[in-house]
């Protein structure tokens, strides 16, 4: 089986190709057609005296999208963008696609709706397959990381009783006799592994049934969580500035023609080395403040605030000690300033915002208890998350970061919606 990325190594060979018809230009007695086959792209040139006329036909009436196989000699071609051109011998049509019905997604402009409804489709695009491309060496890369960090993965449940990043953005399922709720965040069975385990890791879909329609926000996203015992939140910001510079200087390295298709400016990419920046809230604050944003302290960033943060540096930005006020239940609040929390949010540069949200942990067992009854959660679903507290106790810390977030900021994408092969949103659940 021969694809179209190990091409270079078949030169002066006769190879079969399995593709799709990208593109198809027509020149008296020449077909130039542009393969695909998933691993990349290849001009084949079908030239009438060199083969059988049932090819030179099928070659005629190749449609956009169609699917075949081409046999041919791969012959290295310095002006052909993937270096390698293949002069046809022999093309067998599989499916073509009908003149009446085309594919229906064209070099033209769509709207964004027109798309989404056809993902099963767009998905096929140049653009599309780059982005996928970016995404899977992202999560490639965090596996690598954490795994030759030490980390173990110990996989959490999807059907959880109870919420742990609030309570407004559950989705309830019933479950037999119960209901239950889709995760939200794995951290909570992470904070039990890493008692067992010491550092692990989840790596996972998660679930928010967030009413806002913006261009950070999924109903279902992946999210990957280190949790690290006697780990401290300064811990995590060392962690955070690694991690994500792994994941940029590999996706940097392996994916620059994904990077090029994207039109990515690498040079901004380039600079993501620690350290990062750190800021505490109060500070961020003051920078919001002097820049005209309205924001009080105690207040959440909105998304404006987030982007005009992210736009000061060059590098993401740290913002540690949240008032624990806005920030989940099992934030575990400074010793030195017991109104904000040892949390941090990690924002991505360019305007992009927040890709990591964590922090350490609550490590007092009547402290959660009260924390757990301030939030209005039930005391006996969170038993099991108190035993926690009574067997051991030990500081600990941990983080969460989106991917899709991640692919977001690394592609320079306008919207999250692309970096999933099938978003789900406020109003999209299919295809
Ligand atoms: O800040 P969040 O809510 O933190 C947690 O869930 C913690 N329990 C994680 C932990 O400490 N183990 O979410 C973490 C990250 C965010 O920074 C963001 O990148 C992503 O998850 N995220 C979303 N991505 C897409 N769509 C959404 N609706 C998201 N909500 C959070
Ligand atoms: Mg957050």
């Amino acid at each position: 089986m021969t694809y179209i990325e190990d091409i270079g190594k078949h030169v002066g060979e006769e190879v079969t190709l399995r593709g799709w018809l990208h593109n198809k230009r027509s020149s008296g007695k020449l077909r130039f057609l542009i393969v695909r086959d998933g691993t990349g792209y290849i001009q084949a040139v079908v030239f009438k005296k060199g083969v059988s006329e049932e090819t030179f036909e099928a070659a005629t009436e190749l449609t956009h999208e169609s699917s075949f196989t081409v046999t041919g000699t791969i012959r290295a071609d310095e002006r052909a963008p993937s270096g390698y051109e293949m002069d046809v011998i022999s093309l067998e049509p599989l499916q073509v696609v009908s003149k009446e019905e085309e594919f229906p997604i064209t070099p033209k402009e769509h709207g964004i709706e027109f798309l989404m409804d056809r993902r099963h489709l767009w998905v096929r695009s140049r653009r599309q397959r780059a982005i996928l491309k970016i995404r899977h060496e992202i999560v490639k890369a965090v596996r690598d990381f954490l795994d030759d960090d030490g980390f173990t993965l110990c996989d959490t449940p999807i059907l959880t009783p109870a919420a742990c990043e609030g309570t407004t953005t559950l989705f309830e399922v019933g479950y037999f006799e119960e209901n239950a709720f889709l995760t939200q965040s794995g951290q909570l069975y992470n904070e039990a592994t890493a008692a067992a385990l010491g550092k692990v890791y989840c790596f996972g879909p998660t679930f928010r049934a967030e009413k806002s329609k913006t261009r950070r926000h999924l109903t279902e996203f992946w999210m990957v969580e280190p949790e690290v015992a006697y780990a401290t939140v300064e811990d995590m910001m060392e962690l955070s500035e690694r991690f994500i510079s792994f994941i940029v200087q590999r996706v940097l390295e392996k994916r620059q023609e994904e990077l090029e298709t994207l039109e990515r400016d690498t040079a901004q990419l380039e600079k993501i080395t620690p350290p990062f920046p750190r800021i505490s809230y109060d500070e961020a604050i003051e920078i919001l403040q002097k820049k005209g944003s309205e924001i009080q302290w105690g207040s959440d960033f909105g998304g404006g605030d987030e982007t005009l943060l992210s736009k000061e540096f060059d590098k993401p930005l740290m913002v540690h000690r949240y008032p624990s006020a806005i920030k989940a239940f099992y934030m575990e609040p400074d010793p030195e300033r017991s109104e904000v929390a040892l949390c941090l949010d990690v924002l991505a540069p360019e305007g992009y915002g927040e890709v990591i949200g964590g922090g350490q942990r609550t490590a007092n067992h009547d402290l959660l208890l009260s924390r757990l009854d301030e939030h209005g959660l039930s005391r006996e679903v969170f038993n099991w998350y108190l035993d926690l507290r009574k067997f051991g106790s030990v500081p600990h810390s941990g983080f969460g970061m989106g991917i899709e977030r991640a692919v977001a900021w690394i592609c320079k994408l306008d919207h999250v919606r692309e970096t999933i092969p099938f978003p789900r949103m406020l109003y999209r659940l299919t295809p």
